[in-house]
């Protein structure tokens, strides 16, 4: 007989009975092994490859430039740092808005060749098919709207969404739709509370917010804006945990003048 602890997982059977529960639902973004496993360890229920990736790791102005394979890339190296977090990966742009062959296809190798566990993708309406064919395929879907960054060059700005009624509904109707497709859940990005609230309450499956108020079923940051790393970027909605960058760059700082002064190594370090 087996007498070893079995390690929970989440599964997107956790998170939907958390929201049945009214259990809040944390989450955070990472896109290495060495973060995923501090991500993991401090407790979160999910853990989001992002495409955000695209800033974060490659300096790119926006999300669009990141590929399929360097999103598998960064899903595979998060994937060996978790035991117990859910892992969901983003697919990055043009990877699934052209044809639902296309994104079962994209969806396909991201589970195949990361081991990730579910698959996230921007919009409602207009996606809907690719959306019913990945659930179809039998991978968990969780859907994206309000600011959806890999629409930026449409949307012109990064400024709060859903503000006038039409997009409002439009957005309410697409979390509708999402839930209606097999969505396992949606998150709700930069718009009003009151708006996150009147879409948490009328669905079954729970809404992660970032920038969407308290009242979403869950919450999601990027890891590197939350423990301060990312010094240019204070939204209103951003918690800092930490000042890592300053933290960091003083280490650094301190690492040089001990080399110049030869006072790095001494002879303890030494062999
Ligand atoms: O790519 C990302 O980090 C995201 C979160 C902001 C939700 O999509």
């Amino acid at each position: 007989m087996s007498v070893h602890n079995e390690l929970k997982r989440i599964t997107t059977e956790t998170l939907r009975k958390m929201k049945f529960d009214s259990e809040k639902i944390s989450m955070l973004t990472a896109y290495d092994f060495t973060t995923a496993k501090m991500v993991d360890a401090g407790g979160v229920d999910a853990i989001l490859v992002g495409d955000s990736a695209s800033n974060v790791m490659a300096g790119h102005e926006t999300t669009l430039p990141i590929t399929l394979d360097q999103m598998i890339y960064h899903a595979q190296c998060v994937v060996r740092g978790v035991e117990r977090a859910l892992v969901i990966v983003d697919l990055p742009f043009g990877s699934y808005q052209s044809d639902p062959q296309k994104a079962l296809d994209s969806a396909v190798r991201i589970m195949k060749e990361s081991g990730a566990h579910a698959i996230k993708l921007e919009g409602g309406e207009e996606i809907r098919d690719s959306i019913l064919r990945i659930v179809n395929a039998g991978i968990p879907v969780m859907g994206h709207l309000g600011l959806t960054p890999q629409s930026i060059y449409q949307f012109g700005t990064y400024k709060v969404r859903a503000k006038e009624e039409a997009e409002a509904e439009k957005l309410i109707a697409d979390a509708r739709l999402l839930e209606e497709l097999g969505c396992f859940a949606v998150v709700l990005e930069k718009i009003p509370a009151a708006l996150a609230k009147q879409v948490t309450e009328s669905i079954d499956i729970p809404t992660i917010g970032i920038g969407a108020g308290p009242d979403c079923d869950g919450q999601v940051l990027v890891f590197h804006d939350m423990v301060g790393m990312n010094k240019g970027f204070s939204p209103k909605f951003l918690r800092r945990y930490l000042e890592l960058y300053d933290e960091i760059t003083g280490a650094v700082a301190q690492y040089v003048n001990d080399v110049r002064a030869a006072d790095f190594p001494n002879q303890k370090e030494s062999y």
